[in-house]
């Protein structure tokens, strides 16, 4: 489909904001978009096709070229290492990366253990800092590790801060900034090239005139 475009959109809490970024920048969406169990929504209307996918798996699809570009968090780029282009910081969806754990506590001397979503970017920053750790590997709720005694720590997303605080956990460092990146297929951007900056430079000005 040389003339469409599809794009894979994470579903959850990135898809509002990424949604309203697409409509300033002038698409044309139908009102199914808010609200529709659809994993394929077309809008031939605008040249393009939207895959929803979980935000873990956007970067998959991009890198398997199913999907031509999609909007990912900078937090799964930095876990996957996928072999896409990012081309631009979309600066919605602001949060960061963290090492997190019980107040006033000391990480056990021996292979303190780390829980988290992101093991690739827990081990890497704690080999920076000269420490060797044992990551448990979550899929979500990664709070509850340090509370039940899981872990001594946890690496994950902080947005408001809200899940840490009504946990009694406090934050030990920051590892990251994270905001949701556009990103491409190489092969797709050389095909698309037209239609790809196109949709870039349409974002781009939303982006750099305030955003959302
Ligand atoms: C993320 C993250 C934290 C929470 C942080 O989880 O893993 O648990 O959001 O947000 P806050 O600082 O605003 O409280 P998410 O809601 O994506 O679900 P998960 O627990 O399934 O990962």
């Amino acid at each position: 489909m040389k003339n469409i475009l599809t794009i894979a959109m994470p579903k959850g809490r990135i898809f509002e904001e990424a949604l309203k970024l697409l409509k300033k920048a002038g698409y044309r969406l139908p009102p199914e978009f808010d609200d529709s169990r659809k994993l394929i929504l077309d809008v031939p209307e605008e040249g393009l096709r939207f895959i929803l996918a979980k935000p873990m798996d956007v970067a998959t699809y991009v890198e398997h070229g199913v999907a031509d570009v999609g909007i990912a968090g900078k937090d799964v780029l930095l876990e996957e290492e996928r072999d896409v282009y990012e081309l631009l910081d979309l600066k919605i969806s602001y949060c960061y990366l963290a090492v997190a754990g019980l107040p006033n506590t000391k990480m056990n001397d021996v292979a303190p253990r780390i829980a988290t979503k992101y093991p690739n970017v827990a081990e890497a920053y704690f080999r920076e800092q000269g420490e060797q750790v044992e990551i448990i590997k979550l899929n979500g709720s990664i709070e509850l590790a340090p509370l039940i005694g899981l872990s001594d720590r946890i690496v994950d997303i902080v947005s408001t801060g809200r899940t840490l605080k009504e946990n009694g956990l406090v934050e030990y460092e920051q590892i990251a900034d994270v905001t949701s990146r556009l990103i491409v297929n190489p092969v797709s951007y050389r095909m698309k090239d037209t239609l790809i900056d196109e949709l870039v430079a349409r974002l781009h000005e939303v982006v750099f005139s305030g955003g959302v």
